[in-house]
């Protein structure tokens, strides 16, 4: 059984020089604009620097028209290329590999222009989204493959496709919110078939070498939302695909639901279900969520598990953790205790950090998390401006 220090194969080809990655985090970072920014080059060349075998982008869009937040990247239309590449350069330093995770947050969108779009009509809890036409549904695949593809020339090594945590992908997957009638809604199989032909779709435009992974949810930790069996079943249909990766999370980022970044209960989260999830496919298997110690890392590698650990706050914390694991120097990342969490608050505070390090190349451990989320949504409003200013003639 595998340990931290040894080589992942892809089907694809690819090899990864050990199984730690950077779990995908939307950084905010992006210059309001869809193109990265010298705070980006810093945060990520301190990731490349520590030791991770792969670093993945958050929420890095397909278009400009769904974005999870107005500090997300861009791929399409692809503005800037070269800092984009000077972001690729810090990233990939090291031997790191550097992937995009293709967001769309459907219903989840912050605001841009019109109603967002959805599989289905949604109005609940401030969230309105009108139903995605089937000549939109059936856009998908292709814009999918053509950000796949703008991915690769912006220096990107691989792409990991969003389908968890309540966006687009997500939201098609879930019965809770897939109401269609189409050949994309009913069945589990006919809710997976986008997501099928996304897969199918990128796989053929970027080639048999590129890495290509799917991030989706053991469940949705949501009444009438995905859980473990059906996700089970997705498994076995992902499989059948030309996937690389399949990396396991849960949770959604809609109000009132759990999100695995605001998670404060001890973990791992998902090895349960990733033993399962190995009766039912060959696949690499990644999961990140409430990894905090070595051992804990370690111990999911060598029962099998997982080929695949993936690290979020903890390296928000410490982006050199990887290499302190990986040359046993015993040391471990010292996590905040919140007095206070306030629904994202948490998320907040790490985004904060984020910030930090990219700025200044250091991050401190001080500062609320009501603070945090009165300065992401300060950020907000003036990225929003120019956001919308910017794509304008996209919409
Ligand atoms: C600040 C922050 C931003 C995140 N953004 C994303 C994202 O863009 N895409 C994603 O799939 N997960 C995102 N996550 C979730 C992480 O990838 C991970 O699944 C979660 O934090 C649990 O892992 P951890 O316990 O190691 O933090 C984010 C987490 C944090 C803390």
């Amino acid at each position: 059984m595998p340990g931290l220090d040894d080589h992942l194969h892809l089907p694809c080809g690819v090899v990864l020089k050990n199984r730690i990655a950077k779990a995908a985090m939307s950084d905010d970072l992006g210059d309001g604009c869809g193109s990265p920014t010298e705070a980006q080059q810093r945060l990520y060349g301190l990731w490349a620097a520590g030791g991770a075998a792969m670093s993945l982008v958050g929420e890095t869009q397909i278009g400009p028209w769904a974005p999870e937040n107005y500090g997300n990247l861009v791929l399409e239309p692809l503005r800037e290329i070269k800092h984009f590449h000077a972001l690729a350069e810090a990233a990939t330093a090291n031997g790191t590999h550097f992937w995009a995770q293709l967001g769309h947050a459907g219903a989840l969108a912050v605001p841009v222009s019109g109603p967002a779009k959805a599989p289905s009509v949604l109005d609940v809890s401030g969230i309105h989204a009108v139903e995605m036409t089937a000549e939109e549904v059936g856009a998908l695949p292709d814009i999918y493959a053509k950000a796949a593809l703008n991915a690769r020339s912006a220096g990107f090594t691989g792409v990991e496709i969003h389908a968890a945590h309540g966006f687009l992908l997500n939201q098609f997957l879930s019965p809770l919110f897939n109401r269609r009638t189409d050949r994309w809604g009913g069945s589990p199989e006919r809710r997976a078939q986008l997501l099928l032909e996304i897969i199918a779709s990128v796989r053929s435009t970027v080639g048999p070498g590129f890495p290509v992974a799917v991030k989706i949810n053991a469940t949705d930790q949501l009444a009438g939302g995905i859980e473990e069996a059906e996700a089970l079943d997705l498994v076995a249909m992902l499989e059948e695909t030309e996937i690389d990766l399949i990396d396991i999370s849960g949770g959604a980022y809609f109000p009132g639901a759990a999100a695995a970044s605001d998670g404060t209960k001890a973990g791992p989260y998902f090895l349960d279900f990733a033993r399962m999830a190995r009766n039912r496919t060959g696949k690499p298997l990644m999961t990140a969520g409430g990894f905090k110690k070595k051992a804990e890392a370690e111990e999911a590698l060598s029962s099998g598990a997982v080929d695949m650990v993936g690290l979020a706050r903890a390296l928000v914390l410490d982006p050199a953790l990887p290499g302190k694991w990986l040359r046993e120097t015993g040391e471990e990342s010292v996590f905040p205790r919140f007095s206070s969490r306030p629904p994202g608050g948490v998320t907040a505070w790490y985004t904060e950090r984020l910030r930090q390090w990219g700025t200044h190349g250091a991050a401190d451990g001080q500062g609320s998390v009501e603070e945090a989320l009165a300065q992401v949504e300060r950020r907000k409003i003036s990225n929003a401006a120019l956001w919308k200013n910017h794509f304008r003639t996209e919409f």
